[in-house]
This record gives C-alpha cells, sequence and structure tokens, in this order.
C-alpha cells in the first residue's frame, strides 16, 4: 500500500502553525516578511493547528480535544470590495458551466449499489457479509486506520455544508434559493453525503475496526467544527476547495489501489468511485476559482497566496476520539507512511493548480500581487527540498495506539 499517496486528506505539510487569523481584520499582504520561512515546513501529512476557541471549546464542553492553538496569522481580507458584482456577473456562466458537473440522483450510484442486499433471498445476505468479512480480515491494521480517517473525514459533512452556506455568495437565504451557487451548494452535499455514508456501512459490515469509538470520534468531530482558515471569502473558499477535493479524489484513489493490492476488489471499487466524484467536483470548484482569476486576477492571487501562506489544512484536523490528543497528527502520519497522501501530493496538487491558472503568467498586477505570484510560484521548489525529509519523519514515527482498531498500534 505504499506506493501511492492520500487523501485528502492529508498530506505532509507546513506546520509553521498557522494560528489563525483574526476573522475581523482583513489586512493586505504587504510585506515579504508575511510569508512564512519554508524552515517550518514539517512532515506531518496533515496539517494539525487549532483555533483558540476550537481549543475552548473542547475544554469547556467536549472534556479535553486537540491541543489549544498557538497565535493566529494575520488574515488576508475578508472578501474583495466588488465580489458581489463579480459572481452576479458569473451567474450565467456558473449555470451553463457549473450545474451541469452535478448529477441528478437519478443517475448516481448509491451506497447499496456497492453493499451486501438486506434483501437478498434466503441466507444471501449473510453469505455476502461472511465473504466481505473473508476478504478484509488480513488487510493490515494501517490500512483500515486511513480508511477510517477518510471515512470520519467525509461523515463531517454537516460541518462543511455550514461553512459553505456562511459565505454571502453561496448562502442559501431561504433553504431552496435558485441562485447557481445555493443550487451548486445543495447538489454538493447531496452527492457528498454518499460518501460517509457507503464507507460508514462498509467498514460496519467488515467488523475490523471498533464501530463505537469511530461513531465517538465523529460526534466530537461536528461538534468541534471546522477552521480551516476559510472565513467567509468565497474566493478563499474556491482556492481551498479547489485544492481539497483534488487531495481526497487522491487520497480515496490511493486506498483504492491498495485495496486491490490486498485482493479487495470491491473495497477497491467503492473507493474508486468516491475518488471520481471528488475529483468531478474538484473540477467545478478549480474552474470557479479559473473564472475568478480571469475577473479578478489581484485578488485571486492575494487569497491564493494567503492561503498557500496559511497552508491547506484537512477538513478533519480536529478530530478526536476522546484518547489521543494528538488523534489527526497520528492519523495522518500513517496516511503518510503508507502512501495515502504524503508532501509530494500536496506539491503535486499546487504545481497542478498553477499551471491550470496560468499564475505564473498573470499580468497588470499590482506589487502585492506580484510578490503574491512570486511567493506561489516559488513554493513548489521548496517543498521538494522538503519532501524526504517529510518522508523520514513519517516512517521513523513510532507506533502509537489507535481506539479504531481496538487500541491496536500500528
Ligand atoms: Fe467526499
Ligand atoms: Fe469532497
Amino acid at each position: 500500500m505504499q506506493e501511492m499517496g492520500v487523501k485528502v486528506m492529508n498530506p505532509v505539510i507546513f506546520h509553521e502553525c498557522p494560528k489563525w487569523a483574526a476573522l475581523s481584520l482583513p489586512p493586505k499582504i504587504t510585506k515579504k516578511s508575511q510569508y512564512p520561512s519554508p524552515k517550518f515546513f514539517m512532515s506531518s501529512t496533515h496539517l494539525h493547528f487549532h483555533t483558540k476557541e476550537a481549543g475552548n471549546v473542547n475544554k469547556k464542553t467536549l472534556g479535553s480535544g486537540p491541543a489549544a492553538p498557538r497565535s493566529r496569522p494575520r488574515y488576508y481580507k475578508e472578501e474583495s470590495d466588488n465580489v458581489d458584482e463579480i459572481f452576479k456577473s458569473m451567474e450565467d456562466w456558473a449555470t451553463h458551466n457549473i450545474l451541469p458537473l452535478l448529477k441528478p440522483a437519478k443517475d448516481c450510484w448509491q451506497p447499496q449499489d456497492f453493499l451486501p442486499d438486506p434483501s437478498s433471498p434466503g441466507d444471501g445476505f449473510y453469505d455476502q457479509i461472511k465473504q466481505l468479512q473473508a476478504r478484509t480480515k488480513d488487510i493490515p491494521d494501517d490500512y483500515f486506520v486511513v480508511l477510517v480517517g477518510n471515512m470520519i473525514t467525509e461523515e463531517a459533512l454537516p460541518s462543511y455544508h455550514s461553512r459553505l452556506n456562511s459565505t454571502r455568495i453561496f448562502h442559501d437565504n431561504t433553504g431552496i434559493d435558485t441562485s447557481p451557487w445555493a443550487v451548486w451548494a445543495r447538489g454538493w452535499s447531496a452527492e457528498e453525503n454518499r460518501h460517509g455514508d457507503l464507507l460508514n456501512k462498509y467498514l460496519y459490515l467488515s467488523a475490523r475496526v471498533d464501530m463505537k469509538q469511530v461513531e465517538t470520534t465523529i460526534q466530537y468531530l461536528i461538534a468541534t467544527g471546522l477552521d480551516v482558515g476559510i472565513s467567509s471569502n468565497p474566493y478563499v473558499w474556491t482556492i481551498y476547495t479547489s485544492f481539497q477535493e483534488r487531495a481526497t479524489a487522491i487520497c480515496h484513489g490511493n486506498t483504492a489501489k491498495m485495496a486491490m493490492l490486498h485482493g479487495e476488489a470491491k473495497l477497491a471499487q467503492i473507493c474508486g468511485i468516491i475518488s471520481s466524484d471528488e475529483k468531478r467536483h474538484a473540477g467545478a470548484y478549480t474552474k470557479m476559482a479559473g473564472k475568478l482569476f480571469e475577473l479578478d486576477p489581484n485578488e485571486m492571487l492575494l487569497a491564493f497566496a494567503y492561503m498557500m501562506r496559511r497552508k491547506i489544512s484537512m477538513p478533519a484536523h480536529l478530530m478526536y476520539d476522546g484518547h489521543d490528543h494528538h488523534l489527526f497528527h497520528h492519523f495522518s502520519s500513517v496516511a503518510s507512511r503508507i502512501g495515502v497522501y504524503t508532501a509530494s501530493e500536496y506539491r503535486g496538487i499546487l504545481e497542478h493548480f498553477l499551471g491550470r491558472w496560468n499564475v505564473e503568467k498573470l499580468a497588470g498586477l499590482s506589487s502585492e500581487g506580484r510578490e503574491a505570484q512570486e511567493y506561489v510560484c516559488g513554493l513548489p521548489r521548496i517543498i521538494r527540498k522538503l519532501e524526504e525529509r517529510a518522508k523520514s519523519k513519517a516512517e521513523e514515527a513510532p507506533p502509537v495506539p489507535f481506539s479504531w482498531i481496538f487500541h491496536r498500534k500500528v
């Protein structure tokens, strides 16, 4: 399972630690010193940092969750001055170019297409479960840790929909708004809902994991919330989601390849079909961001630099199971070690977007814009230098117990 890279979720990333920016102040990025030095780049495949607010909530209401955050980084700006007009001008374009990337429910796969059928005659249902368990019983624990982490990330969908709805552009005022942005947000959430559902049921039937611990982690995660530096700025949102959806596609794709290597073709099919959804979603967000780069290149560059400076943290980075205060870090480390998501994937995704959005060629920029351009275009070279160190760190990490697999160590 090694040779592939990870999910979303999660690559070795920088860990200078972004403490989050105060949402109220959107200072412009004007000085080079505001961009971090690569010395902070770390080898945990998933970023993990926490906001002060999240840390406090954990302590007060959830017991002892993830560690409290360090400081907050400077924030970009809440929104470009003309963001409403720009998104308004894109509505026809989005209707014809983005909404077709959603699939009607009648044309979509559903979890039941890949699971034992409870309505099978005779003992068919039970036989199918026995076969599933026979196929999974020898798959290594580290694979299941990563699969569970991916599933938990999918299951925190309520947090993602809530954050998307908190942006002024994607906000769904009535619950049935007809703007293409609201239609997209609902359709995207509806498609995503199948991912956690399918993985959850598969893992339950496999009998390989401690479902109560997994379910407890999901509850903690949704209650704790989501804090990945996107605020309500729709420019930052399109960049974050483009990156994150592509990373997720890679992660599920890699767990699919590994499942095949372990002889479990059905699981490979499951991870593969989820990965293809993620690719389609990534394509939609990438198109949105690309259009914004055409219409407002300077502000998009500032948003891009802000997001990369802060690092793309995975959406489940605040996960906690009631036992491990560094659960996400440990999960990320395993994902990196087995090759589901590594620093190389992170760099590769960044390079993909630099090319796709033609960032190096953007012209007519302000001095801040040019500085942001120079920063993001130079990042892959810096990351490449640090990949080896990140890889070694993940490989040398001592085994830790995971409650998800009955506290066995991996
Ligand atoms: Fe998903
Ligand atoms: Fe997704």
